[in-house]
């Protein structure tokens, strides 16, 4: 496919040189895309279809499930099982691990969570899908999951955002790129190459109704942050949307720090596998950094597929700020 008339080239054209000699890897990542076209597409019908409100079940992780959560879920599976070489699928919504095929080297396995922030569904605000791509390798086997799991093993990750744009953000570890829906031809457009966070922390994305829970690093960094820079502080500004995506993708383009740390009380909210890895994969090609606090999110070990953990991501000068705070604590 050749660019529009705007000169952005479409999702094809760029993972066919992004992707190289793994077209395997492109088409994953091709019907990923269109998976999530397909969740916007849903999301756009939902208020019609009276399926905004809790589905009656709940997660792993005892989040109330709402039925676009189990439809994401299912546009999911119906696309990812076309593949043939798609071996499991891990997502937020599945306790267990759901395989596909009889594993064998090469094949992939896709984490997600189908709707990132499903809370904000059914006030019309911003909500996401977040993956990860991991390919089994010979000496896998025989194929321990949660140690291929590992945030280093991923391969590629993306999010997708569902907003007044359906947006897509996709890296592969060495790049990372953000496209724009055109509904019109059916095509994302790459509208934004080679994203690298602004280095300054202009803007703290943090729910601060838990700010009594706080361990002591992060309330000193953000009594710093929203102290005025006349007063001697860092005079930041704070956003908080309640969907992971639409706060990280905010932080990435416009600078900043996305915080939700393990409180006093050792309890964190946001998932490793499908929450933290993909966007830590990602954050780490735009020349962020993500940890928990004290350690870079892709070295943490996997023990659970629903294993919850602290974070701190964003500007590298920010997080490693933070990170000195812990060392000292
Ligand atoms: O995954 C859970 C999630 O919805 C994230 O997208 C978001 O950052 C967070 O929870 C919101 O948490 P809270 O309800 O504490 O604001």
């Amino acid at each position: 496919m050749s660019p529009d008339a705007r000169g952005f080239k479409p999702l094809s054209t760029v993972l066919s040189r992004r992707c190289g000699s793994d077209p395997a890897l492109q088409q994953l990542l091709e019907i990923l895309a269109d998976t999530c076209i397909n969740v916007a597409e849903r999301l756009q019908s939902s208020a019609f279809r009276r399926n905004t409100t809790i589905a009656g079940s709940q997660n792993s992780n005892g989040d109330l499930q709402k039925p676009l959560d189990l439809e994401a879920d299912a546009i999911f599976e119906t696309h990812l099982a076309l593949l043939p070489n798609v071996a499991a699928l891990v997502s937020e919504e599945r306790d267990d691990v759901h395989w596909l095929k009889e594993p064998s080297a090469g094949d992939f396995i896709v984490c997600f969570d189908p709707l990132d922030g499903s809370s904000n569904i059914d006030v019309g605000m911003v909500v996401g899908s977040i993956f990860s791509v991991f390919r089994l390798e010979e000496d896998h086997q025989p194929y321990d999951l949660l140690s291929v799991l590992s945030g280093q093993n991923q391969i590629a990750a993306g999010y997708a955002l569902y907003g007044p744009v359906t947006e897509l953000v996709l890296g592969m570890g060495d790049w990372i790129d953000g496209y724009c829906y055109d509904p019109a031809s059916g095509t994302f457009y790459r509208t934004h190459p080679d994203m690298t966070i602004a280095t300054d922390a202009k803007e703290v994305a943090i729910n601060a109704a838990r700010e009594a829970l706080w361990p002591s690093p992060i309330a000193q960094f953000i009594r710093d942050c929203f102290t005025p820079k006349l007063s001697g502080g860092r005079g930041a500004n704070m956003r908080w949307t309640a969907s992971m995506v639409a706060d990280v993708h905010r932080i990435l383009l416009r600078g900043g720090v996305f915080i939700y740390p393990e409180d006093r009380e050792q309890n964190a909210r946001l998932r490793l596998v499908y929450e933290a890895n993909p966007i830590a994969f990602l954050m780490r090609s735009a020349g962020a950094r993500a940890t928990n606090g004290r350690d870079d999110i892709l070295s943490l070990p996997v023990n659970d597929l629903h294993q919850k953990v602290g974070v701190v991501l964003g500007a590298c000068d920010a997080v490693t700020y933070i990170q000195t705070q812990y060392e000292k604590a």
